[in-house]
């Protein structure tokens, strides 16, 4: 923890979950022009490519070229720079990625100093194939090393890279995450466009809240909204509108990276609002970088609290029912006392209640989330 970059989570763009391996020069440009265009005000900037766009092989003097979609990677970086915004790669340190391109085993330092010279601001770093090539019996040491030597590798190049790695929470990743230096690590397998998917993982980060902090953020993963598709085709996320504000409060309660997974240049208005809610980002952003925990859970609902810098707290009250649901919260428990001025963060509203409780109607999977204050 002592390179100052990434002091807030990430806000930005992976191609993943729109496109998968398809991803391609053009699909990048659409998606950093639709960035600049409709979403770089509320705060994203990142652009962040991930597995498809390497070589089948390596040069001959062993450098990462791309392949046939990705036709001239500095051209590409510069343009997304040129609109302001920041570039991000996906790498593996196996042998080979998850999708079976190369990855940086062995290569490392070479690497590092491609995607510096390219002008890259942000690195996927995955595990995959890195077992083929690890000892047997994976220890802890074991599976840091990957993280260390490629952090070691961005060290020598005079450029800051933001580190993200992913290894699926594995030994407990968010105990020492920070300590190999990254600035974000997944917690979690993917996640794909289902409730059952999404509510699992955001619902069961508990273990990993504590360990977040200006710098360094648990990744539960990338959002699933608008259209997604991992490849060609693409279809409207299966999660129904409350689901996705639901999405979408509980990531930022949970300081997560909000990497958006959808194809850009099919962005309905309902997404663009989703995302571009500047109290719901501000709870994501907040500077304390502290993650919600969880402080209520029935069998129907859940409500999730975060200190924020200006001594308030997010809460965020989600109904995990399948039916309407009237929760209750107390006002001078977990926390709450004193804090009397309530803010509906979606609705953008102050809310007028002056009892000891306050109770709302929830829809099914959805949520209530709201911001006190002295
Ligand atoms: C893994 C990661 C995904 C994506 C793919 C790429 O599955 O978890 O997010 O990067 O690899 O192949």
């Amino acid at each position: 923890i002592g390179d100052l970059i990434g002091l807030t989570p990430a806000l930005g763009w992976n191609s993943w979950n729109a496109f998968g391996l398809s991803i391609n020069d053009e699909r990048v440009r659409v998606a950093a022009k639709t960035m600049i265009d409709k979403l770089s005000a509320h705060g994203w900037n990142y652009i962040n490519i991930d597995d498809g766009w390497e070589a089948e092989n390596r040069a001959a003097n062993g450098e990462i070229v791309t392949n046939q979609k990705f036709p001239d990677m500095k051209a590409t970086t510069d343009y997304v720079h040129s609109l302001g915004l920041k570039m991000g790669i996906y790498s593996s340190p196996g042998p080979r990625t998850c999708g079976g391109y190369l990855g940086s085993w062995q290569h490392e330092d070479q690497d590092a100093k491609t995607y510096g010279d390219w002008g890259i601001d942000y690195l996927k770093y995955d595990w995959c194939s890195y077992t083929e090539v690890a000892p047997k019996n994976l220890t802890l040491d074991d599976m840091k090393k990957p993280y260390q030597v490629m952090r070691a590798s961005l060290d020598k190049i005079p450029r800051d890279i933001m580190y993200s790695f992913c290894q699926y929470g594995m030994g407990e990743v968010w105990n020492w995450g920070a300590e190999v230096g990254g600035n974000s690590w997944r917690t979690t397998g993917d996640i794909t466009d289902t409730w059952k998917s999404m509510a699992d993982i955001g619902f069961s980060q508990m273990p990993a809240a504590p360990h977040a902090g200006p710098g360094y953020f648990n990744d539960p993963d990338m959002l699933i909204v608008g259209k997604v598709g991992w490849g060609d085709s693409q279809h409207n996320t299966r999660l129904t509108p409350d689901e996705q504000y639901t999405h979408i409060s509980l990531w930022s309660l949970l300081s997560s990276p909000l990497l958006i997974g959808c194809d850009m240049g099919k962005l309905d208005k309902f997404t663009l609002n989703l995302l571009t809610n500047d109290e719901v980002l501000a709870i994501d952003q907040d500077a304390l970088g502290k993650e919600a925990t969880q402080a209520i859970k029935t069998d129907n609902h859940q409500v999730w609290i975060k200190d924020l810098a200006d001594d308030g707290k997010a809460v965020g009250i989600f109904n995990t029912s399948d039916k309407y649901q009237a929760i209750t919260l107390k006002r001078n428990e977990n926390g709450l006392q004193g804090l009397t001025k309530i803010r509906d963060v979606w609705r953008q509203k102050n809310v007028i209640t002056t009892g000891s409780s306050y109770t709302v109607k929830v829809a099914p999977h959805g949520v209530m989330l709201l911001r006190l204050s002295k």
